[in-house]
């Protein structure tokens, strides 16, 4: 099915419209993301797919769309240096901080399909030990993609997956279900909660954070977009806060003091 100048514009406009992601460099993307679904599902163009989406804001072709476009690659102990700084700066003061209200807000704004939370819930876990069940410190996922949280939700996860992480994880955080594969123990689930966001949208929090990974993601947004949301963050984080972005991403004009690369605080 060809695409004419025209459709891919069309889909281009919306995803930036709604989502933020900026698909104008990414033709070949587009095509070979939809064009299958499209075929399979019986519809002779991308006219015809985009007429329903966008004539039906919640319906089910509006959510495939984001489900087939967004790119979700992600992994465990990926840019490890946030975790360590997690474990080893923040929370310790944290803990002193927060020590009446033995509350912890810890958000994974573009959570993909859970790698990153449960490696922040891990760190919690290991992190306060025998104190834990004292402590309320459950993180925040969420995503664009239903598709992606589901896979989240269910943790599961290929034995290749799960390798790169320390064996006293894997044996102590997850069980094995077959040759091939792993499930994320119900304890561990239990301490992260995942929902369905669009960053573009209102943040849809009651309570200031301590922490917010904001990783990969502002990669496929424009500079106008990413300066408003992490302004929008800025205004929903306690002082002392922390923001965690991708290790090849940066910052600039933000309220946001710079920490090390890749780590910024509200002060
Ligand atoms: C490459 S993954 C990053 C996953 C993880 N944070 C990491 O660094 O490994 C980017 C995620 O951002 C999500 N995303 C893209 N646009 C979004 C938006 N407007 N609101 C919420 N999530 C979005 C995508 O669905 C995708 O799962």
């Amino acid at each position: 099915m060809q695409i004419t100048d025209q459709e891919f514009y069309r889909i281009v406009r919306y995803v930036k419209a709604h989502y933020g992601i900026n698909l104008e460099q990414k033709r070949v993307l587009i095509c070979g993301r939809l064009e299958n679904y499209l075929v399979r599902n019986g519809y002779n163009s991308y006219d015809e797919y985009m007429n329903l989406v966008e004539n039906n804001a919640g319906s089910n072709e509006a959510v495939n769309l984001i489900n087939v476009l967004t790119t979700n690659h992600t992994y465990f102990m990926r840019e490890f240096v946030h975790m360590e700084f997690l474990r080893d700066v923040i929370l310790p003061e944290l803990k002193k901080k927060e020590a009446g209200s033995k509350d912890l807000r810890i958000w994974s704004a573009a959570s993909s399909t859970g790698e990153e939370p449960y490696t922040i819930a891990m760190i919690l876990a290991d992190f306060f030990g025998l104190e834990h069940n004292q402590w309320d410190t459950k993180v925040l996922a969420t995503d664009l993609s239903t598709r992606v949280l589901q896979h989240a939700m269910r943790g599961r996860y290929l034995k290749e997956q799960i390798d790169p992480l320390p064996p006293n994880w894997k044996r102590r955080f997850f069980s094995q279900i077959s040759a091939e594969e792993f499930e994320v123990k119900p304890e561990l689930k239990e301490q992260v909660i995942f929902r369905q966001f669009n960053l573009m949208n209102p943040l849809p929090l009651k309570r200031k954070l301590h922490v917010v990974f904001l990783r990969n993601v502002m990669i496929y947004f424009e500079d106008q977009t990413k300066m408003e949301l992490v302004e929008r963050i800025y205004d929903f984080m306690e002082p002392g806060g922390y923001l965690m972005i991708g290790t090849t991403e940066s910052l600039d004009k933000t309220r946001f003091r710079y920490v090390r690369p890749s780590i910024y605080r509200k002060l």
